[in-house]
């Protein structure tokens, strides 16, 4: 049986992703990892290592002790939190990534770990934006996530590691909030749909960005992982989506079923600037091509799965 280990693992896709890993390969055969201990959740009770992937001793002795086939690298802040503070960024997201990659090298597994929209920037084309095309982002977040994509080129070229990514869109999910993200709104709105009938987004309407449903992101992780290396040209990180949308869309399909939801608008300029200079839609064929990518969740189904999931958690509360 394939063994996975996972850092982040209490983040927004960890959550999710030690869960359906858990269904298919065993409790015994996913390592979940984080800088804290699980407080509730699936997690609780099982198997966990806490491990800060900015220590490279550690990073190296989980891995020894595991035997993984495959490193799941997600630990990193998100975009508007790396803008507050970069240097920490740095540290975390290139430190973390570097430790984790050089254990995938020594110790011979697969990697992967998600690039984002985030690598593009205000000069890469905007609609429709292709899978090769001018990455200049303009955050550290950005800069995190190229650096990323070029160092899983490297190794994979110079040291045949089987590095693979994606660059995710916003991923929306009822299970566990993101934090520190621009497309957190995508969240956050339905959220609030339910709590208060209203939210206030800080990002503008018309603001177009990608975004995906949780579901769809976890099959794509696992999807990839598991396709034929013979098919895959891109070793870097392919674009995937599942929808291009803006907040006004967003409200639209929240008010099928919840008739009087009100969106209002409070701006917060350093995200809205982040989010201006990411693309508003991404090409997805080449993921389609080599490796069968195929979102189920359109805007409508995931409104109706997200609305009635919340619904349920915040009645349990
Ligand atoms: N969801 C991420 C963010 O907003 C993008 O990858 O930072």
């Amino acid at each position: 049986m394939e063994k996975f280990l996972v850092t982040g693992a209490l983040g927004q896709i960890g959550t999710e992703l030690v869960v359906r890993l858990r269904e298919m390969y065993g409790e015994e055969n996913v390592l979940p990892t984080d800088i804290r201990m699980p407080e509730r959740g699936p997690m609780v009770g099982k198997s966990f290592e806490i491990l800060d992937v900015t220590d490279k001793e550690r990073v190296m002795e989980v891995v020894e002790a595991f035997q993984p086939d495959s490193i799941l690298h997600l630990a990193a802040l998100l975009s508007a939190t790396a803008e507050e503070n970069p240097e920490l960024a740095w540290h975390i997201n290139m430190g973390g990534l570097f430790n984790t990659i050089e254990a995938a090298r020594i110790y011979g597994t697969q990697y992967f770990t998600p690039s984002s929209i985030g690598s593009f920037g205000p000069s890469t084309p905007k609609d429709n934006t292709p899978q090769h095309t001018l990455m200049r982002p303009t955050t550290m977040y950005g800069v995190n996530k190229v650096a990323g994509e070029l160092l899983l080129d490297y190794y994979y070229t110079k040291f045949g590691l089987d590095t693979r990514s994606v660059r995710f869109p916003g991923l929306i999910s009822f299970m566990q909030e993101p934090g520190g993200g621009t497309t957190d709104y995508a969240v956050e709105i339905y959220f609030d749909a339910i709590r208060k009938g209203e939210y206030t987004s800080f990002i503008d309407k018309g603001t177009y960005m990608d975004m995906m449903f949780m579901d769809d992101a976890i099959d794509a992780i696992i999807d990839l992982l598991h396709a034929d290396p013979e098919k895959l040209k891109t070793r870097n990180a392919f674009n995937v989506s599942a929808m291009s949308i803006e907040p006004e869309m967003v409200a639209e399909s929240i008010r099928k079923h919840i008739p009087d939801f009100k969106l209002n608008y409070d701006v917060d300029p350093v995200r809205q600037g982040i989010a201006e200079s990411w693309p508003n839609s991404l090409d997805c064929s080449e993921a389609k091509e080599q490796w069968d990518f195929n979102p189920k969740y359109d805007l409508d189904k995931m409104t109706e799965v997200m609305l009635k999931n919340i619904k349920v958690k915040v009645t349990e509360q």
